[in-house]
């Protein structure tokens, strides 16, 4: 199969849809591999180090009109649109639901779309966002560490402490993907962690995990408003599935919180559950209410893209490498798994959620995978 990588070039965004080492995992299953010049560029890569691979390079056109199957990070942009083309594999991050026009051009185009957010496990999890989110939840101790500085806004406090001076207090609302990868880091910073879910088998897993260097405490709003107001970082990490975060620390709390405390709601992409949170850029991450700086950068990820790249493109080479050997047609009939990541597929929306949340019923994938 012929497989073509873009550059991305939707405003910001460095990361790339292959790793020089996933073009030799093609290369040597008998894929022709094409990469647009400088595609890695944002991630670190060199286009040598591509053609070293076993790839080749090409220009944008013709890395869209020769591939079989283009792998990108984010969703074409409008002036991608033009390039889609029927019987195509286009398989990247889509978020559909955001973008109707999107879906809208993927259909009357043809394109075979298959989205890394729709992949799911059995057990439901989803293997193409967990990557991101271990990526946000070790950042938000990192980029919170950051803006405690005083001449950052913040309170002036090093987390770790030092011998006779306590250490910081690291609140974490939420035991999920991002949780758990911000108590390691803080873990490791040496903080005084604490881990609120409302789930008690994450707290029990957290338990196990980290024997004893972090505090588990039952969410609800009696205790987060207790651990709120000692919080130097507090980190917002709850998911409800499919729904809006819900708001746990409202207005009146966060007036409470202590001056130059920092707040990293990396929820803020689903809402937030901080209700002053709004989204922000990596331009201008921060501001402040009341003298406590908020973070709410709704792409956390693109601030390191080369750990982003190496993390994303682990969890997606598998899944490119069974439809490059496989086809696609057979990738999905035999891996329930890429099946559920099927989003459109020969003119219809075939995702169930996904034609829900654009007004419209979903075309079963029996129906047009031939
Ligand atoms: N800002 C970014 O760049 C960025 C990057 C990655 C992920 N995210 C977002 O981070 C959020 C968390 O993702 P995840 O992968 O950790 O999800 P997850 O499903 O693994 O974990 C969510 C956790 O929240 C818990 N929860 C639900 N309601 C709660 C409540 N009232 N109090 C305490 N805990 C509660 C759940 O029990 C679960 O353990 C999502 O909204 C995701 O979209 C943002």
């Amino acid at each position: 199969m012929i497989v073509g990588v873009p550059r991305e070039i939707k405003l910001g965004e460095q990361r790339v849809a292959l790793t020089p080492a996933g073009a030799r995992s093609l290369a040597e299953a008998g894929h022709r591999v094409l990469i647009e010049p400088g595609a890695g560029a944002g991630s670190g890569f060199t286009d040598d180090e591509y053609t070293a691979a076993g790839a080749a390079l090409d220009a944008v056109d013709r890395v869209w009109a020769d591939a079989a199957m283009v792998l990108k990070v984010k969703e074409p942009v409008a002036e991608e649109y033009a390039r889609l083309r029927a019987g195509q594999v286009l398989f990247t991050y889509l978020h559909l639901a955001a973008v109707p026009e999107l879906a809208r051009a993927l259909a009357r185009a043809g394109t075979i779309a298959i989205a890394y957010e729709t992949v799911e496990r059995a057990d439901r999890s989803l293997p193409l966002l967990t990557p991101m989110s271990e990526v946000a939840g070790r950042l938000a101790v990192q980029e919170g560490a950051y803006y405690l500085g005083k001449a950052r806004g913040g309170r002036g406090i090093l987390l770790s402490g030092v011998p006779g001076v306590p250490r910081g207090n690291v609140v974490i609302i939420g035991a999920g993907t991002v949780g758990i990868s911000a108590a390691k880091s803080a873990v490791g910073l040496e903080a005084d962690v604490s881990l609120l879910d409302v789930n008690l088998d994450r707290l029990r897993a957290a338990d196990d995990l980290f024997r004893g260097r972090v505090v588990t405490i039952a969410s609800n709003s009696y205790n987060i408003a207790q651990v709120a107001v000692r919080a130097d970082l507090l980190i917002g990490a709850v998911l409800i599935a499919g729904a809006r975060a819900p708001l746990l620390v409202p207005r009146s709390l966060v007036e409470r919180m202590k001056p130059g405390s920092v707040i990293v709601d990396v929820a803020v992409d689903q809402g937030g559950s901080i209700e002053t949170i709004r989204p922000t850029t990596l331009l201008e991450p921060v501001y402040q209410v009341g003298g406590v700086v908020h973070y709410g950068v709704a792409n956390m990820p693109a601030l390191v893209p080369r750990t982003s790249t190496f993390a994303l493109t682990n969890a997606t080479l598998p899944y490119v490498l069974a439809l490059a050997n496989r086809g696609v047609a057979a990738a999905v009939r035999q891996d329930p798994e890429l099946a559920r990541g099927a989003n459109v597929w020969a003119g219809k929306l075939v995702h169930p959620a996904v034609a829900a949340a654009l007004g419209e019923t979903a075309t079963p994938l029996d129906a047009v995978v031939r």
